[in-house]
């Protein structure tokens, strides 16, 4: 099976690259393809001709976004739909990852798929232009619907929370914010094994799905835990906020929660918690995550 990748060196990217062998696949980066430029994504897709198209590149800048739509709407709202185009030209499984931010947050209980978006910032008005414009092509499609991406490499929370930890006694985080976080190594894994379903050619499971890890947090819970895990709950105090005593260029939702249910009966399986990944994830820096004890918030459904 010949994938070809986009946004190899984002957090997605990079763990995505760890379910394919170098010889069937083809790792693009900023550099090689700029997704601004349409005749290069075609070009790069046309050269490559290959079975599935995973598109872990975006514009995830989301308060940059707002002094910046029209680079945003291009990377996120115009790419997309030119890959799915060039997905459904040469018959490849076109692989696409979208937000919670899609999502106003103002529902009392976990979104699914057929609720209606309603995104209340640049970046969430343009990966919602990204998911119509590859729903509007023929293309055999995965979309999945993910929230509060981290991973042990690049700008996130968990890396800049491990950073604050070291620098300072005290840290104020919203705490009326509530969404359930995930690692980029847990979505990469449930791609590659969800691509194993469905084969290439299965246009029966072709869709939107939400895709995040089981359990919900709210920021200042996530803080607490990394502290905790990290072993930095000696050292550092994190007191709770309001979103609108931090102030921030992007409104964000204030619930973020999706339901897995229509995912966990399409492929039968979940992902594991919040707190495995974080667990995992903080392993992987050479901090060694909290055992799993009977304090465990685990939950089976999202
Ligand atoms: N991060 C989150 O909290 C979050 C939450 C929900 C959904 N998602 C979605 O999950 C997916 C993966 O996100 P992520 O966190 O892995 O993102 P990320 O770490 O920010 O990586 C994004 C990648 O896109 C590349 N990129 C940006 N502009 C580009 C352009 N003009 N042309 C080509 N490539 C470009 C970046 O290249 P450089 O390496 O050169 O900068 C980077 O490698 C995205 O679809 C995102 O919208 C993310």
């Amino acid at each position: 099976m010949k994938v070809l990748l986009f946004g190899a060196n984002g957090q997605l990217g990079t763990e995505l690259q760890r379910f394919w062998m170098s010889d069937e696949l083809v790792s693009i980066t900023r550099n090689e393809c700029d997704l601004r430029d349409s005749f290069a994504i075609s070009r790069t897709i046309r050269n490559a001709s290959p079975q599935v198209i995973l598109n872990a590149a975006a514009y995830t800048a989301v308060d940059q976004a707002e002094s910046d739509p029209e680079n945003c709407l291009a990377i996120n709202g115009v790419a997309p739909g030119v890959m799915a185009t060039e997905a459904a030209r040469c018959g490849a499984l076109l692989v696409h990852y979208s937000t919670d931010y899609v999502f106003d947050g103002t529902k009392a209980g976990a979104y699914d798929e057929s609720d209606e978006a309603n995104p209340r910032n640049q970046y969430g008005k343009s990966k919602l232009e990204g998911e119509r414009a590859i729903q509007a092509t023929k293309a055999n499609y995965l979309l999945f619907r993910t929230s509060w991406v981290f991973s042990p490499h690049g700008k996130n929370f968990v890396t800049t929370m491990l950073r604050l930890a070291k620098e300072r006694d005290s840290l104020k985080v919203v705490d009326d914010q509530i969404g359930s976080p995930t690692s980029a190594a847990a979505i990469a894994g449930a791609t590659a094994r969800v691509i194993r379903i469905v084969g290439n050619d299965s246009k029966p499971s072709a869709g939107l799905y939400h895709m995040t890890a089981a359990g919900e947090v709210t920021w200042c819970g996530f803080a607490r835990e990394i502290c905790r895990r990290a072993h930095f709950e000696q050292t550092i105090s994190v007191t709770p906020i309001r979103s609108e005593d931090y102030p921030t260029p992007a409104h964000r939702p204030k619930n973020s929660r999706l339901s897995n249910d229509r995912f966990s009966e399409k492929f039968g399986f979940r992902l594991s918690s919040w707190q495995e990944q974080l667990d995992e994830t903080l392993s992987s820096l050479g901090l060694a995550g909290r055992p799993l004890g009977g304090q465990e918030v685990r939950s089976s459904k999202s």
